[in-house]
């Protein structure tokens, strides 16, 4: 059989994978799939970017400084921000401190600096009052995943690859259960009789090494496997609140208009546009230091978290209650917006950020998909969470050519899609120069990642973990 790699998923992870695998000679055919590719839809279109390398997982911490590397190589990819955590309460501030000597540890430049220092480093973000303590990451930082996947596709294209647009219903395995292509269904026909529930297959790819790079969606993917992948689609939501920063100062390191925008940035005279200046209120706004963004800020016992875009300001928040899980069905990740459970949590979350405490809601005006601006824009994204909070990345025992690389996050992806290049390529055991450390650290990866490791468990109990996780997403370091 011909040795051709299709990677189904063209979000951050299935792109940067694509651009990766395409730069090693021994490829000689690659095809990259995705449902929609321009505009993309999966999370990546979503993905506000904080950068935060440092996790309790020695391996995620590893791959996100390994991401950050190569993100940091694309122009307009990555930008060192800084970011800080602050704490109010005895506890929060012991948490800082340990997660400080873990980060050093880990030999990321972190230390505990004062309220006065971080309201200093972010006085848009951080009223010193607030806190008591605060914990300062001076190289993470602030990704744009649209720049960097456009990117990496291009660089994909240009070695190369193929790029298909259409959904695969299913794989298709050999007697051995090897891979042996893939399934794609034929969108028109969707639909055309009473019977929605059988699918029409349009065309089979034939393949002989497939990755799942399929985000909050690959669970459907793998229902055929015998053990389980529990890869749980969850909502989150997120708002950008445009300002009117005084003249003169708002030379963004972004621009917002762009061709390849996320969803709701994309329109001319979008209400974040810096034409439309539909908001009446004037921010105390500090002018931006050496043009450059504001570190991000945590506030891990408010759930509650925000950023400088340029030319508006972002913030998320896990404080509304009990994790809620969701069906992806359409191929968008986007929910519908919850009104009771969200708005009450993002007005709360504004209140801690002095930038915008001063803000009203204002006007709202319905966009599609569900979500409103003017001159906030807020949505509900979806993401992927996992029972221990890591992806599933690497080969499916059993299961020869399938790999999987999912519920990885930006902060992760490019550092995960090399690993599972050099997994795929063999690379990493004919590469004789490793010493015991390195190998030692690959072991533990492939270990930590490993998509059968929940082999056994009961799925009812793997969802329940993940959304348990979910809400506890800030209660990092213990669950
Ligand atoms: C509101 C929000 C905030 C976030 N904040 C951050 C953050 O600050 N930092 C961070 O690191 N991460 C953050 N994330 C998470 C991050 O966005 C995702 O983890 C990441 O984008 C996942 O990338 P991906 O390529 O795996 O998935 P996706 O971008 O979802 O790509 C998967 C692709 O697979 C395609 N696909 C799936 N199934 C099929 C099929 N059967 N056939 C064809 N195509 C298929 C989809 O169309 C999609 O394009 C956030 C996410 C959201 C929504
Ligand atoms: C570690 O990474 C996971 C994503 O896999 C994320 O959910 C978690 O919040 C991260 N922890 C920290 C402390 O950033
Ligand atoms: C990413 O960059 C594009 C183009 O500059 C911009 O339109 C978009 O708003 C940026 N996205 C985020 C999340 O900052």
């Amino acid at each position: 059989m011909s040795s051709t790699t299709i990677i189904v998923g063209a979000g951050i992870v299935g792109s940067a994978l694509a651009h990766f695998l395409s730069s090693s000679p021994s490829r000689p055919k690659i095809i990259l799939i995705d449902h929609s590719l321009s505009p993309l839809q999966g999370s990546t279109a979503h993905a506000p970017g904080y950068i935060g390398q440092f996790n309790e997982s020695s391996t995620l911490t590893r791959l996100a400084v390994d991401s950050v590397t190569e993100y940091a190589k694309i122009p307009n990819g990555f930008e060192v921000s800084g970011g800080i955590e602050g704490a109010a309460t005895e506890e929060g501030i012991k948490k800082l401190q340990t997660r400080c000597d873990m980060a050093v540890h880990e030999g990321l430049p972190a230390s505990m600096i004062t309220p006065a220092q971080a309201a200093g480093l972010a006085p848009d973000l951080v009223r010193q009052d607030d806190i008591q303590a605060a914990l300062y990451f001076a190289t993470d930082g602030v990704a744009n995943a649209t720049v960097i996947t456009t990117f990496y596709q291009q660089e994909a294209k240009r070695k190369g690859v193929e790029f298909v647009e259409g959904i695969v219903g299913g794989i298709r395995y050999g007697e051995d259960g090897e891979v042996t292509g893939v399934e794609i269904e034929d969108k028109e026909a969707q639909g055309m009789d009473n019977e929605p529930t059988k699918r029409k297959i349009k065309r089979v790819i034939a393949s002989d090494t497939l990755v799942l790079a399929t985000g909050i969606w690959t669970a459907d993917l793998c229902k055929d496997l015998d053990i389980p992948i529990p890869i749980i689609p969850v909502m989150h939501p997120y708002m950008y609140i445009k300002h009117d920063r005084l003249e003169g100062d708002d030379n963004s390191f972004q621009s917002v208009s762009s061709s390849h925008p996320g969803p709701l940035l994309s329109s001319p005279g979008s209400p974040l546009s810096p034409s439309s200046s539909n908001t009446n209120h004037r921010s105390p706004l500090s002018p931006r230091l050496n043009n450059k963004p504001s570190p991000w800020i945590r506030y891990p016992e408010h759930q509650v978290y925000a950023r400088d875009h340029g030319p508006f300001y972002g913030v998320g928040t896990y404080d509304h209650g009990p994790a809620m899980s969701c069906e992806p069905n359409d191929h968008v990740a986007i929910g519908p917006w919850q009104d009771e459970v969200f708005n009450s949590a993002l007005e709360k979350a504004k209140t801690l950020l002095p930038v915008l405490a001063t803000l009203d809601g204002g006007m709202e005006s319905p966009l599609a998909g569900g979500l409103t601006a003017i001159p906030e824009t807020k949505f509900n994204g979806l993401f992927a969470m996992t029972p221990d909070n890591l992806p599933l990345a690497g080969a499916v025992n059993g299961r020869k050519g399938l790999f999987l690389c999912a519920a990885v996050w930006v902060t992760h992806a490019a550092g995960i899609a090399k690993f599972i290049a050099r997994l795929i390529d063999h690379d990493y055991h004919n590469d004789g120069e490793k010493n015991n450390e390195e190998r030692r650290t690959w072991e533990t990866a492939v270990r930590d990642l490993d998509p059968g490791r929940f082999r056994g468990r009961d799925w009812e109990e793997l969802k329940e973990q993940s959304l348990r996780g979910y809400s506890q997403i800030y209660h990092t370091g213990e669950t």
